[in-house]
């Protein structure tokens, strides 16, 4: 049976010890070197690895962190157009790199991107700071992030343990422990920052871990006839890499129905502006809310239009029906066209709020779930209108 990289099997190891594992030195060397040729003939060309300058790695790395390589390699481009530097970045408003975030989701990652951006200025002069510490003291750059820019950029020895990374390690040593406890996470660390260590060149032997876990180490029907390490793997070896890493059945999510209001006066639609902290934080939206049980749609409009704005309506006709899928929750935006009766819209949690024509919402972000909406309006303008 092939050997992993350690000499005690993931297997044999008591759940949750802090005993070392004995470093195979030549088993990590046999296995870099594996790696290590197999990523120069098979990586893709991706924009981000023609780098070497930390603001366009760190940017890649944080669409990267829950966005598909296909997506990003839309929106990077853009978005660096637009901000080629730090600095153009740090003078811009929040809400213009919010539009170019626009459909990718997890806005957090933008707002700490501009953020941090701000505060590299004022703390580093405007340069992108070299010593781990400063890296990951910035908002939203984690020890793995860190890792990555720092490895990629200054070829310094920290390992990367993102979900591909994580995966592989997992299946290498074949971990059957949950991975979300600290005791394996630890452990994986231990593991990334060994084989780190013993590598020609970190930035190359992280990059060549991620794009294994893509390309041949998937989560679900690796490639193990392509793997260049498979003699490694001790998953593989036992026949069942596909059962690792262990998954705890997901629970069902929650589901909201929420009632949105498309107030219509003199041919503008009323929108508002997200508080900056939170879910969807600084995006616009419609108006609206939560269904309460029992409750019909319309009057939820209603209810929640009084309780939000300060605002009376009349709700005239049904417009469209959007379901949405958000990490923790779904959500089935029930939309109504309205007519604003009377009122100053006053906004209880809202930052901001404006009247705005159906064509000129394009300047706005909006989150995804109200791409249909807005294309609807767009489309048939004040159609069902009050
Ligand atoms: N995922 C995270 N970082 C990546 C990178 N540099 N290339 C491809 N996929 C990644």
């Amino acid at each position: 049976m092939p050997g992993g990289l350690a000499f005690v099997s993931g297997a044999d190891r008591v759940p949750g010890s802090q005993e070392e594992e004995p470093i195979d030195r030549d088993r990590i060397d046999s296995f870099n070197h594996s790696l290590a040729r197999w990523y120069e003939q098979n990586r893709r060309r991706l924009p981000w690895r023609e780098t070497r300058e930390p603001y366009p790695v760190w940017l890649s790395e944080v669409m990267l962190q829950q966005t598909r390589v296909e997506t990003v390699l839309a929106y990077y481009p853009r978005f660096l157009s637009r901000f080629p530097t730090l600095e153009a970045l740090a003078q811009a408003p929040l809400s213009e790199a919010l539009k170019l975030w626009e459909g990718m989701g997890y806005y957090a990652r933008c707002r700490n991107l501009h953020k941090a951006a701000r505060l590299v200025m004022e703390r580093h002069s405007g340069r992108f700071p070299w010593s781990f510490e400063e890296v990951v003291a910035l908002p939203g750059i984690g020890r793995s992030t860190a890792g990555a820019i720092l490895s990629f950029v200054h070829e310094q020895r920290l390992p990367v343990l993102d979900g591909n990374v994580q995966r592989v390690l997992i299946r290498l040593h074949r971990i059957e422990q949950d991975p979300g406890r600290a005791a394996v996470r630890a452990r994986l660390w231990r593991l990334a920052q060994e084989m780190v260590d013993r590598s020609h060149s970190p930035g190359v032997f992280n990059q060549s871990m991620m794009e294994l876990g893509a390309l041949i180490c998937t989560a679900r029907a690796p490639r193990c006839s392509a793997c260049p390490v498979s003699g490694h793997c001790q998953a593989w070896a036992c026949g069942d890499p596909s059962g690792l890493p262990l998954v705890k059945r997901a629970k069902p999510l929650p589901h909201y129905d929420i009632g949105v209001g498309i107030i219509w006066h003199e041919g503008h639609v009323l929108i508002q502006l997200r508080p900056e902290k939170g879910l969807l934080g600084g995006l616009w939206e419609f108006p609206g809310g939560k269904r309460e049980p029992g409750e019909e749609i319309p009057d939820t409009v209603r209810r929640e239009i009084r309780e939000e704005l300060g605002i009376e309506i009349e709700v005239t006709a049904p417009a469209v029906v959007v379901r949405h899928a958000y990490s923790h929750f779904k959500v089935t935006l029930h939309a109504f066209h309205c007519h604003w009766l009377s009122g100053t819209p006053s906004p209880r949690a809202a930052q901001g709020w404006c009247w705005v024509k159906p064509e000129r919402t394009e300047e706005y972000a909006f989150p995804q779930a109200n791409r249909l909406i807005l294309e609807h309006i767009r489309q048939e303008g004040r159609s069902g209108a009050g």
